[in-house]
């Protein structure tokens, strides 16, 4: 049933890969619809190519006007349904908040980029006043370097932290088997390690994200839970 929704306004910051590498790992074990608002689909063109992976579908055709009945359609159909968003704050976003278990906030590490991320939280923190709910969330820093953690990662990081804003623990490095997944048409695992360098190291990755997803949601499902009962 949970909902997950990539937001971010910056265009590049990461939203449709790291949606895809999240939707690929959940759907090695249960069913997963990804709702593909991107406009060039990218996700959909990946899905049409495969022929093992028969627990993941993707919809094309999420609007303005149907994204809440989208997405209401797909968590009564599969247990996790997924949100790929264009890289604006248009309303669509709002609306795709609205129906979400966690948001996920890729970011890249920047100073702009980091500046944008705290764009996405004001969005939710909106989405908050307007539902009256919480709105679980994390941000994800995306390419990191596998190798070394640079200082204005670092900085980065502790100023999310101290600002009180959740940061995965898990972030998706640059693999260059996060980009095959997408040339080569093929999930992680059907990668040749012989053509793409670091592929274990890559699944591993997508491994402890998709993880830590399923914990995040299991963590926000008793706190909310306790909240009930205390009510
Ligand atoms: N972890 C990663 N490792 C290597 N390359 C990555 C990684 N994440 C993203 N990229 C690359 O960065 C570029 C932008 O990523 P992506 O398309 O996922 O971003 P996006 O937020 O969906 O962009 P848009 O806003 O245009 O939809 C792509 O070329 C992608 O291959
Ligand atoms: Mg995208």
């Amino acid at each position: 049933m949970p909902t997950i929704v990539f937001v971010s306004p910056k265009g590049g910051a990461g939203k449709t890969t790291s949606a895809l590498i999240l939707a690929e790992q959940l759907a090695r074990k249960t069913d997963v619809t990804v709702i593909d608002a991107d406009p060039n689909h990218p996700i959909k063109t990946w899905a049409a190519g495969q022929k093992s992976l028969n627990r993941l579908q993707v919809t094309t055709d999420a609007d303005e006007e149907n994204m809440i009945e989208r997405i209401e359609e797909a968590a009564s159909q599969t247990p996790f349904v997924i949100v790929d968003l264009e890289g604006t704050a248009a309303k669509i976003v709002l609306l795709a908040i609205s129906q979400a278990d966690l948001v996920i906030i890729p970011t890249q590490g920047s100073q702009l980029d980091s500046k944008q991320a705290a764009r996405a939280l004001h969005v939710i923190k909106q989405q908050e006043k307007m539902s009256r709910r919480p709105v679980p969330y994390g941000v994800l820093l995306t390419r990191t370097s596998p190798i070394i953690r640079t200082r204005t990662m670092t900085h980065i990081n502790t100023a999310f932290v101290e600002a009180g804003i959740n940061v995965f623990e898990t972030s998706l490095n640059e693999r260059e088997a996060f980009r095959a997944m997408f040339s080569f048409g093929a999930p992680l695992a059907d990668l040749d390690p012989r053509e793409v360098s670091n592929l274990d190291k890559a699944i591993a990755n997508a491994e402890a994200f998709a993880a830590e997803v399923i914990a995040t949601l299991r963590k926000s499902r008793e706190s909310l839970k306790t909240e009930e009962v205390e009510a």
